[in-house]
């Protein structure tokens, strides 16, 4: 098959310097896995060479879980998985994927990348694969860089034809000294890994099959030096993890702030690469969208607030320290100061959720106002209704949760307990500190309130009798 390339991701690593159970391809860097930023460059870089790709991903440590990362992927179907059994080096993964999917052996070209390298993109295999196609008796090119601190690469040896790769473990004091190190991502002729692959040997200080033993003096095989090291950065520390992590942040709020979004301080703002944010909205110092939060157009987020999978409209206000989670907020809403949408909640248009109240797997119609200090909890309030202070919806008997419905157009006064199941009709009137134990019917009034005892003169007397 000519004009061909498969394209192999490594991931069977245990990733064992980053000191955490989860595998290192699993990881997350800005709220997504260190695999799918590979993937997503490697699926761009196919459909923009019109080369005819095919994707394999290389698995071993933590295989169940990758299998679920595979089949939860969207593009599940172009991706294949090959199974590293035991995890004996860089060669040896590749070899896997040779065995598990033999018909990689039919591409002309074999690209092959690591998956701990999240800022790596399309841009890089094209001026890869430019190099070697370029050059007819190339066998293989490596993608190198200067790196500010080599401590951990392989350091690139050049020779008067080819190169060699020696790891760190390996390279003596002069080699350590070298600059120039492997960046991870090669491609070659498929016919060179097919002549090569199975004669590397195990004979080093890791006593692990080295792909970087694909490069040798001899061979003709070219270094392709890039300018600069930031998208080969790969991660096998949680110190890594953060100093990747934060250029991805960097560039993240970057793309917001040139697409029309106000963040006040840029190195104070968190926001994890599925979000996204609509033109004319401003975030504050200090805030947090993870997930798959979406933001609308004209939309305020002020300090401190964390945001999570949460659904918020145009022209929204989300003030200071408030917590939203797996919530929607409709248009000109409001939500906080010190306010929580636990899951399930959904805000209507132009409604007020005040200080202090919590929210959850509730509906409020638009134009409900819960203004302070409340609980609201499996309810469902209809449009306009306004709420007191402290009001509390009792859902939970001890052992199973219960539902409160309150119809449109009402007035619930302050400290008021709804004892759920119940329900209050629309356009009725309950009574500040009345404890709700019947249904009250559309236009009623509840109310219910002891009797209150006034005794004139008696202050001086009741506090002489405590003293005595
Ligand atoms: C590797 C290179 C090194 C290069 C560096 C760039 C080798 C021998 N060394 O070192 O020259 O400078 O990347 O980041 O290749 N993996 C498997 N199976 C295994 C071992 C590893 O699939 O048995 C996968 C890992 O999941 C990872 C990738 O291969 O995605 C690289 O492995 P890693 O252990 O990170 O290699 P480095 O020590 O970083
Ligand atoms: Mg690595």
């Amino acid at each position: 098959m000519s004009d061909s390339i498969g394209i192999v991701i490594l991931a069977a690593g245990k990733g064992t310097r980053m000191k955490i159970t989860t595998p290192k391809a699993l990881t997350h860097a800005l709220g997504k896995p260190l695999l799918d930023y590979v993937v997503e460059a490697s699926l761009s870089f196919a459909s923009s060479s019109k080369l005819n790709a095919e994707l394999g991903v290389v698995i071993g440590h933590g295989k169940e879980l990758l299998e679920t990362w595979h089949a939860n992927h969207s593009s599940k179907t172009f991706i294949k998985l090959a199974w590293q059994r035991e995890q004996k080096g860089t060669a040896d993964a590749l070899k896997s994927c040779f065995s598990d999917l033999p018909h990689f052996w039919n591409h002309e070209y074999t690209l092959v990348a690591c998956a701990d390298t999240p800022l790596i993109s399309a841009e890089e295999f094209s001026l890869l694969f430019k190099e070697l196609t370029s050059h007819p008796d190339l066998v293989g090119v490596a993608a190198t860089f200067e790196a500010h601190n080599p401590t951990g690469y392989g350091r690139i040896v050049r020779g008067n034809e080819g190169f060699r790769i020696i790891e760190e473990k390996d390279a003596d004091q002069i080699q350590k000294g070298i600059k120039e190190v492997n960046s991870g991502f090669y491609i070659l002729r498929t016919s060179h890994v097919k002549a090569v692959l199975t004669t590397i040997s195990n004979d080093n200080k890791a006593g692990e099959f080295y792909l970087t033993d694909l490069f040798k003096e001899e061979f003709a095989v070219k270094p392709v030096i890039f300018p600069s090291e930031d998208p080969f950065l790969g991660i096998n520390t949680l110190v890594q993890l953060a100093e990747v992590s934060g250029k991805l942040r960097k560039k993240k709020l970057e793309e917001l702030m040139l697409s029309g979004v106000q963040i006040l301080d840029p190195q104070n703002c968190y926001v994890e690469s599925g979000v996204s944010v609509g033109i004319q909205s401003i975030l504050y110092p200090g805030v947090t969208l993870l997930g798959k939060t979406k933001i609308g157009e004209r939309s305020i987020i002020e300090s401190n607030c964390f945001i999570k999978n949460t659904q918020i409209g145009n022209d929204v206000q989300v003030l200071a320290s408030s917590h939203l989670e797996d919530s929607s907020v409709h248009d000109q809403a409001s939500v906080g100061p010190m306010a929580r949408l636990r899951p399930g909640s959904e805000i209507g248009e132009k409604a007020k959720v005040g200080n202090f109240v919590e929210v959850k797997k509730s509906i409020l119609k638009a134009g409900v106002k819960v203004s302070h200090l409340s609980y609201i909890g499996d309810a469902e309030i209809g449009e306009d209704t306004n709420i007191g202070c402290g009001f509390i919806t009792c859902n939970y008997d001890g052992a199973q949760k219960h539902k409160t419905k309150i119809g449109k157009n009402s007035f619930i006064g302050s400290d008021c307990q709804a004892i759920a199941p119940i329900s209050i009709g629309d356009n009725s009137f309950v009574a500040a500190g009345t404890t709700i134990t019947k249904d009250v019917p559309a236009e009623g009034f509840a109310i219910s309130r002891p009797e209150i005892a006034v005794k004139e003169g008696m202050a001086k007397r009741f506090l002489k009798s405590k003293k005595t």
